[in-house]
């Protein structure tokens, strides 16, 4: 009897360890969220909120990490005017060498090259004749090099995702607003032809009032783990739980739902399954650390709830045999898109006027506008930005040509001294659900609260606008 009081004790204990407070309704429990601080803003430091920086005439750029990813990126930037490639920087020589010919093949200069040294990097971000660095390194340098890069002046473009804790995202933030220099998270998919097609479609009412987004990341990776430098990604994998890799399902959910920009992210909740194949992937490939069990779930999912009573659901599965999915899915008063399997869209009929849509049939309760409606509807809605890129963003390529369109448009910000399509507190939100979600996995899924990045600013703006000269 003392046995089972003592264990049910220890129960309640960790219960209210957790942070749950049963309601003193008869017909509901709620539960408050893990709370998760909010460092203070320094004093003398402001939001970066819409952050213009000086017109920057000629971007001149150093490239840190050209492994499988780095290189495409420093081709496209030959195809974009008024850059010039000024530095490259990998671990490996080879690597640079490889860019420098890219340079050679397009008719420009070399450049200046920092290699073959763990710290050559921080002699890149040195450079007085420098305006963007873009970091494209194994997750783990990814904020390091950015805080640097920033603190000697630079503006910093780093890949997917730039930060893996919330200590690393708030020293970014802090960073930024301190410099004031731009900090973005390069998230291709924003770019993607359905995606922003449907963005500009639900900025325009089309779908009512946006409720419901999802988005995944399900790759299979069997064929890309034996190539990454020093097995990095896998190492992540073997060492955290939680959606470590959110940024390409999130990015565009969180543009639909104008988050910071009239809304934000309230509280989230994560649950995985056990980790099936990332063992058998550590015994193929080897692990730094084998002396731990796999740590990330095979496939992890995350709920989140926004300020404005939306949903977001994301799901992340890198390891088993599933055709390619970002999802990109959304539910609202009066439409619904999708992207994966198959491109579809779901409208009420007083949406769309007949002459500009043709036989906008009346849809029954199991059908999607047809092929040629859907057509119509893409080349009605399609976003100025590709109204304008497209053509040539197919030819440079990446992705399809969504990797130039956001070179481009970093750049074409640059050059213009308006605000980035994507700032820091995006990078901050679509980074959050690594260490948020295994925060509440680790605590038997119990809600967590996301942090306000903006800390206050999240209402200032309403509405996601993409920036053009006037
Ligand atoms: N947005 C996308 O669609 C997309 C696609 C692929 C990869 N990525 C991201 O790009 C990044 C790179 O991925 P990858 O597939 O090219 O990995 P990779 O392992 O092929 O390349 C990483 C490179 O970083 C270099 N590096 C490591 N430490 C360094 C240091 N101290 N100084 C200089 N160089 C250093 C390595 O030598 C290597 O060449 C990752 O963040 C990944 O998530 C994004």
């Amino acid at each position: 009897m003392r046995k089972l009081l003592l264990q049910i004790m220890t129960s309640l204990a960790l219960v209210c360890m957790v942070g749950c407070t049963p309601s003193t309704s008869n017909e509901q429990q709620s539960y408050a969220p893990i709370k998760v601080e909010v460092p203070e803003r320094p004093a003398g430091q402001e939001d970066v909120i819409q952050l213009t920086a000086p017109k920057i005439e000629t971007v001149r750029v150093g490239f840190i990490g050209l492994g499988m990813r780095g290189p495409g990126a420093v081709s496209r930037f030959t195809h974009i005017p008024g850059t010039q490639i000024v530095a490259l920087c990998d671990l490996i020589p080879e690597n640079v060498e490889k860019c420098q010919d890219i340079l050679t093949k397009a008719g420009l200069p070399k450049a200046e090259a920092y290699t073959g040294d763990e710290e050559a990097w921080k002699q890149l971000c040195q450079r007085d004749d420098i305006d963007l660095v873009y970091i494209a390194t194994d997750w783990k340098h990814h904020a390091q090099m950015g805080i640097y890069a920033m603190e000697q002046g630079k503006h910093v473009a780093i890949e997917v995702p730039s930060a893996m804790t919330l200590d690393e995202i708030w020293a970014l933030i802090n960073t930024s607003e301190r410099t004031r220099k731009h900090c973005m998270q390069l998230e291709n998919c924003v770019y993607d032809f359905f995606e922003l097609t449907t963005l500009n479609m639900a900025q325009q009412g089309l779908f009512g009032e946006v409720l419901h987004v999802e988005g995944s990341y399900i790759h299979n990776l069997e064929e890309f783990w034996g190539d990454y430098w020093n097995n990095w990604r896998l190492d992540y994998n073997n060492e955290f739980r939680g959606d470590i890799y959110a940024t390409h399902g999130f990015g565009p959910a969180c543009q639909l739902l104008d988050i910071h920009r009239g809304d934000r992210l309230k509280t989230l909740v994560a649950m995985d399954t056990k980790s099936a194949s990332g063992p058998i992937l550590a015994k193929k490939y080897g692990v730094a650390n084998d002396s731990i069990n796999f740590q990330n779930g095979d496939h992890t999912m995350t709920m989140i709830r926004t300020e404005n009573g939306k949903t977001i659901q994301i799901q992340h599965d890198v390891m088993n045999p599933r055709p390619y999915s970002r999802m990109y899915q959304l539910t609202g008063t009066a439409g619904f898109a999708n992207k994966y399997p198959v491109e579809q869209y779901c409208l009420r009929p007083e949406q769309v006027k007949a002459d500009e849509v043709p036989n906008h049939e009346n849809l029954n309760m199991h059908g999607a506008v047809s092929q040629e409606v859907k057509e119509a509807l893409m080349k009605k809605y399609k976003h100025p930005i590709h109204q304008e890129l497209e053509e040539v963003a197919k030819k440079v390529g990446g992705h399809g040509g969504m990797d130039f369109i956001m070179d481009y448009r970093l750049v074409y910000c640059l050059h213009n001294g308006l605000p980035l399509d994507m700032d820091v507190y995006d990078l901050a939100e679509w980074c959050c659900l690594a260490e948020l979600g295994r925060i509440s996995i680790e605590n038997g899924s119990a809600p967590v609260e996301v942090p306000d990045f903006t800390r206050g600013g999240w209402n200032k703006v309403k509405g996601y606008r993409h920036a053009y000269v006037k």
